[in-house]
């Protein structure tokens, strides 16, 4: 594996490239999916980025499967990854935030051995206050018997992924992905169109300086995740006072906490028995990206690349980020000392 430092200028397909030549026995099936997420993104980049001026802000007052009201963003958003990636042979089904049930492949179409999820756009509340939005997908091998993509495909355990990646259209658009060799992170120079090397193997520290949680809900939380708060917030067990910031894009808060360290959190609560990101599409690749760098997530009870999903767009807590600040909410949470947890 050739070592890049940041000083060399590699473009994200070079590098996709390069990582492919470590399995004699690819096909580049994979490699295929992940250009075709990247020229998705660009054009995402450039939706969002116009968002305020092509007044395709707010919403278009349709409703997805969550029963939110969907922003034009994120239908557009959705529809351009559709587009983008149904036609390349690589793919037998999709899955989207966005849609209720399985994207079949349009007939007339060769389908491939993977599966994609995805949420288009993350955030999306956020849009018309111009605050980073982002996308989040998932790549699983088909397991099925027939040519074409069933439920059962997209109903993987979170370790079963082979790729995985999120994008985030901030002050600039990166997108970090991993195929389980590591977690590399690439950024959009919108000067020549091309995602360049910015961050390769990145690692969260072990110990966080940030939480992020939306504190509204701790009336709604049991007694042991308000123990856990008090920890993070330095109160209890001498944990050290960690500064809180929540931005209400789960892919930006987590993007801070990954370069800086730090632990995101989305507890169940009383209204919320599962919390309310979405396992398959959100938490799972997150969790493949933050293992790869070093980090945990963990859903309460169980590592959350355990959970065996049961419905397209059930839901999980979620605990992610830092090792030790992951550890402490699996200690506390569950009762199970795990490593250095305090
Ligand atoms: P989405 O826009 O894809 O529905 O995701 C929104 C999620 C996530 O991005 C964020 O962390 C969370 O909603 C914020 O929820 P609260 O407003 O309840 O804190
Ligand atoms: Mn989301
Ligand atoms: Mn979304």
């Amino acid at each position: 594996m050739v070592q890049h430092t940041p000083t060399s200028v590699v473009t994200i397909d070079r590098y996709i490239i390069e990582q492919e030549r470590l399995y004699p026995e690819a096909t580049g099936e994979l490699s295929g999916i992940l250009y075709d997420v990247a020229l998705a993104a660009k054009m995402i980049a450039n939706k969002v980025r116009s968002a305020g001026l092509a007044d395709i802000l707010g919403s278009n007052e349709s409703q997805n499967v969550q029963g939110e009201v969907q922003a034009k963003l994120d239908v557009l958003s959705n529809e351009i990854i559709i587009k983008a990636m149904d036609h390349g042979g690589r793919l037998c089904a999709m899955a989207s935030e966005e849609e209720p049930d399985i994207i079949p492949i349009p007939d007339g179409f060769k389908c491939g051995k993977y599966v994609l999820l995805f949420d288009p756009l993350d955030g999306s509340s956020n849009i018309d206050v111009n605050v980073p939005v982002g996308t989040i997908f998932s790549v699983l091998r088909k397991t099925s018997s027939g040519t074409r993509g069933e439920m059962s495909d997209l109903l993987q355990p979170g370790h079963q992924q082979v790729a995985a990646g999120y994008v985030i259209y901030g002050s600039s658009t990166m997108l970090v992905y991993t195929t389980g060799q590591g977690a590399h992170g690439f950024t959009l120079d919108p000067s020549i169109g091309e995602f360049l090397l910015s961050h390769p193997n990145i690692r969260i520290p072990d110990s966080g300086r940030y939480l992020s949680v939306n504190d509204s809900y701790e009336q709604l939380w049991d007694e042991n995740v308000k123990t856990l708060m008090r920890c993070y917030r330095g109160l209890e067990r001498d944990h050290k006072a960690l500064s809180v910031r929540y931005v209400g894009s789960l892919v930006a808060d987590f993007h801070r906490n990954l370069l800086g360290g730090g632990v995101f959190a989305y507890p169940a609560n009383a209204k919320r028995k599962l919390g309310k990101l979405r396992l398959l599409y959100e938490a799972n690749p997150l969790a493949f990206i933050v293992e790869q760098a070093g980090g945990a997530a963990y859903d309460g009870t169980r590592r959350v690349m355990d959970v065996q999903p049961t419905e397209l767009h059930q839901r999980t807590p979620l605990y992610i980020g830092s090792k030790r600040e992951v550890d402490l909410a699996t200690e506390l949470l569950s009762g199970v000392a795990v490593g250095v947890g305090g």
